[in-house]
């Protein structure tokens, strides 16, 4: 049960409430979601199978699964790809982390004061509504820090007790957003940009949300890192994989397609459009509304709040992919891997959080292409070098429908789904004329 809440904690994040949002209206809305919508169902569900696959075959962190399941140093060299994408991802995300972090505080504050809009910034430039400043670097150094603490005290307690508390929370809050946000004028024009799925406008658009979509999906269910590997070496083996990945898919998409209906029709109220706000998009729409809310400070420290248990519980599963690399292949003490791999971070992330073109680089073309590859990786070796002992996996803890469904999964993930992730790349680098 431990593993599924952190598993559930590591995907639900930024990712549904805040990078969800911004994406889908950068790629014109309903044709985006209706492509992102299946490339959950069909890469993301059978993805998340391979990863755990190979984590709960091996009991160890990427590096050492594939190392220790090939009997090859070389595939534990391309594992460790894992940990140049977990410094990457918490790079930005402890940077986005720490804007959330912001808006919490300054709604704490404004609490006892003026009310919150005086904090949040007017709708206009693409980053409008966060700030690329030394405030930026501050917050993101303090969300960092909490991050640090927790991997650092040892995950499994916190983790469990925060996806608990963050769950019910957040859809409470987001469910209650969706309604009053429904009241608002131009809402309609929210909803018809979001959700009318217009075969047409999909049809023209089709090749060019393929790349974006694809990295929507694997970023928001934390596939392609090794996170799920490193979790998946703690599932038992009475327990259904087929079960525990679609379980996790469902409520990770059922949170970001509420945040959509949360932003589209604020964001609409609002601006009067969708495309320009950019990274701002979430804070544009929602705290403007704080702004106008009864009880608005109130609900947006609640709000802030929520998301910022909701963005750690995603950024330890980050900082634990290079931590626990460094801890088993290399025997560091925890502490002196936490404070080495956080100390880098630090540096990173602050030039992210300076600079605007670096960050929209990293937090969408750079991460999209390393989550694409690791899947890519982790596919072809549940595919071609576990094989029939990937079925076996499959199948350990599950009923007779996995039992049906496992070996059409093997090909999809030793196949097809490669091939295809292999498209979306070259689509999104813009490479041969796709
Ligand atoms: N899935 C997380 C989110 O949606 O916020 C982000 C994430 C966590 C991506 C862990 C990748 C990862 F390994
Ligand atoms: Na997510």
């Amino acid at each position: 049960m431990g593993f599924i809440l952190a598993a559930v904690g590591s995907a639900v994040g930024l990712g549904n409430i805040w990078r969800f949002p911004w994406v889908t209206a950068e790629n014109g809305g309903s044709a985006f979601l209706l492509v992102y919508l299946a490339i959950v169902v069909l890469v993301g569900v059978p993805g998340i199978l391979g990863e755990f696959v190979i984590g709960r075959r091996s009991g160890r962190n990427p590096v050492g699964a594939l190392r220790e399941l090939s009997g090859s140093r070389t595939w534990g060299l391309v594992g460790m790809l894992s940990v140049l994408t977990g410094v990457a991802l918490l790079s930005f995300y402890s940077v986005v982390g720490g804007w959330i972090l912001r808006y919490f505080v300054e709604s704490l504050v404004a609490l006892g004061t003026a009310g919150p809009a005086p904090y949040f910034a007017d709708p206009g430039s693409y980053y409008d509504g966060i700030a690329f400043t030394t405030d930026a670097v501050l917050y993101h150094v303090a969300f960092l820090v909490l991050t640090a603490l927790i991997v650092f005290a040892g995950i499994r307690r916190g983790i469990e007790i925060g996806t608990k508390v963050m769950m019910p929370a957040i859809l409470l809050l987001l469910v209650g957003l969706a309604v009053w946000a429904s009241q608002q004028p131009n809402a309609a024009a929210g909803y018809e940009f979001y959700l009318s799925f217009d075969l047409a406008t999909l049809r023209a658009n089709f090749f060019d949300v393929l790349g974006p979509a694809a990295g929507q999906a694997l970023f928001t269910l934390s596939l392609g890192a090794g996170t799920m590997v490193t979790y998946a070496s703690y599932i038992g083996d009475d327990r259904s994989l087929p079960f525990d990945a679609t379980t996790i898919a469902v409520l990770n998409t059922f949170v970001g397609v509420l945040a959509g209906l949360v932003v589209f029709p604020l964001l609409f109220s609002v601006t009067g459009e969708a495309g320009s706000s950019g990274p701002g998009a979430l804070f544009v729409s929602i705290a403007g509304a704080f702004a106008r809310l009864p009880a608005g400070t109130l609900i947006a420290t609640a709000f802030f709040g929520v998301v910022t248990l909701a963005a750690l519980s995603s950024s330890i599963s980050m900082l634990e992919i290079p931590v626990s690399f460094l801890v088993d292949e290399f025997e560091f003490s925890r502490p002196v891997a936490v404070g080495g791999v956080a100390g880098l971070v630090v540096v990173t992330g602050s030039v992210n959080a300076l600079r605007p073109a670096l960050f929209g680089f990293v937090a969408g073309p750079l991460v999209d292409s390393l989550l694409t590859i690791g899947l890519i990786v982790f596919l072809l070796f549940v595919g071609w070098v576990l094989g029939v002992d990937a079925v076996d996996e499959f199948r350990r803890g599950s009923g007779s429908l996995a039992n049906t469904l496992s070996t059409p999964w093997l090909l999809a993930v030793g196949v097809a789904i490669p091939f295809f992730l292999v498209f979306t790349l070259l689509s999104s680098l813009g490479l041969g004329g796709i």
